[in-house]
Formats: structure tokens, C-alpha cells, sequence
């Protein structure tokens, strides 16, 4: 195996990381995820991980304690895994900022929104795709992008539209944005490894 070392980091079922253990295995991407890390030890997606070899690991308060020590041992475990990119799939916590400025514009989030709409403080998981019903946009989407202090605010690098049916509700909706995100995740971690992204200013220049 060769190419770019990936961590990915998750607190949930982990379908974005089936999407991309999928496009990895099937040649797509030129690089490997070299661990998965969770900050929730019964999330799903460490047994993704499992079935396919790949190394993981539980960061969590009862094992490692305050947030600075749980920071420190992510560091170190990146750190020592020579890791090019962290894959944020699902993940619920905050990265500290020592983690953003180390690996800057190297750390990619998967938003279920067309960011700047339903994004930043308190928006996550089901609330996300409940704000857009309620609001009554005909469009919605996900969004790529690069991470950075503000949450959801950093460089964007793929967005993908789907049109929200009056008939529509948070399932439904839901699962027809997970469909893009599987798409639009893996192509941006795809460029990312052909070192086809650049970051000018704030905006993201495809090569
Ligand atoms: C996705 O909707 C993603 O956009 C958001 O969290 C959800 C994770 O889903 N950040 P999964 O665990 O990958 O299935």
C-alpha cells in the first residue's frame, strides 16, 4: 500500500468512512487510512474499521481523562503514524487548536449542508436536515471543506445540491444527502491525495 496516511475521526455509525474504506479498496484514492479514532467507544464505525484490518483506537474521557490529555495522546498517535490528512466523518468534538494549526488545511469535514446555510454552533446530525424542513428551502446539499478555527467556516472544497420534496422529512431527506456526501467525500479526499487542492485566501483552486 502506498500513497497518503489518513486518520479518520468519528463518533457515529460511520457510513462516510464505508464510503471511503469503499473508494480506497477499489483503487480510487493513492493512500491508506492508517487509523480510525473515536471519541465514543460503542460507535459503529470502529467496527467498519475492524472488518477491514484497519487499526482503531477509543479517545475517550474514561480511558485517557481531560481534554488536554485526550489532545495530547491525538497528536502524538498522528504524529507517530506520520499522518497527511485527517478525515473529520462524523465527528461530534471539538479539535483543539494546537490540532488545527499543526495540520493546517490537512484536516477535512463533511457538512450535510450547502454551507454558509444550517452550519456552525449546534448544528449537527438530524438537526441539521430539521432546520432545512422548517425553514422550507427547496435546496439543500453537503458540503467538503478544509477546517480551520471557526466551526463549518474554513475553505470549501466540493459542494453537491439536493432538492428537499414537500413530502419530505428528516429521514428521507437525510438519507438522500448521506447519498452525495458518499460521493463528494471520497472525490475530495481523492484530490487531496493527487495534490490537486489549493488553498488561495479562502477559497479552494482545483488543479
Ligand atoms: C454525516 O451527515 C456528516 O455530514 C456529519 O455527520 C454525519 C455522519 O454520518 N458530519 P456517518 O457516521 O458517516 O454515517
Amino acid at each position: 500500500m502506498s500513497g497518503i496516511k489518513i486518520a479518520v475521526l468519528l463518533s457515529g455509525g460511520g457510513t462516510n468512512l464505508q464510503s471511503l474504506i469503499d473508494a480506497i479498496e477499489l483503487g480510487k484514492i493513492p493512500g491508506q487510512i492508517s487509523v480510525i479514532i473515536s471519541n465514543k467507544k460503542e460507535a459503529f464505525g470502529l467496527k467498519r474499521g475492524e472488518k477491514h484490518g484497519i487499526e482503531t483506537m477509543v479517545l475517550d474521557k474514561n480511558t485517557y481523562g481531560c481534554k488536554e490529555k485526550r489532545d495530547k495522546v491525538l497528536v502524538e498517535t498522528l504524529l507517530e503514524k506520520k499522518i497527511d490528512l485527517i478525515v473529520l466523518a462524523g465527528y461530534l468534538a471539538i479539535l483543539s487548536s494546537n490540532v488545527i494549526e499543526k495540520y493546517k488545511n490537512r484536516i477535512i469535514n463533511i457538512h450535510p449542508s450547502l454551507i454558509p446555510s444550517f452550519c456552525g454552533d449546534g448544528y449537527y446530525g438530524e438537526k441539521v436536515h430539521q432546520a432545512v424542513l422548517q425553514r422550507g428551502v427547496k435546496v439543500t446539499g453537503a458540503t467538503v471543506h478544509f477546517v480551520n478555527e471557526i466551526t463549518d467556516g474554513g475553505p470549501i472544497i466540493l459542494q453537491e445540491t439536493v432538492a428537499v420534496a414537500i413530502d419530505d422529512d428528516v429521514k428521507t431527506l437525510q438519507e438522500k444527502v448521506l447519498e452525495i456526501e458518499h460521493k463528494i467525500l471520497p472525490l475530495a479526499v481523492k484530490l487531496f491525495a493527487e495534490d490537486r487542492l489549493e488553498v488561495v485566501e479562502n477559497r479552494v483552486k482545483i488543479h
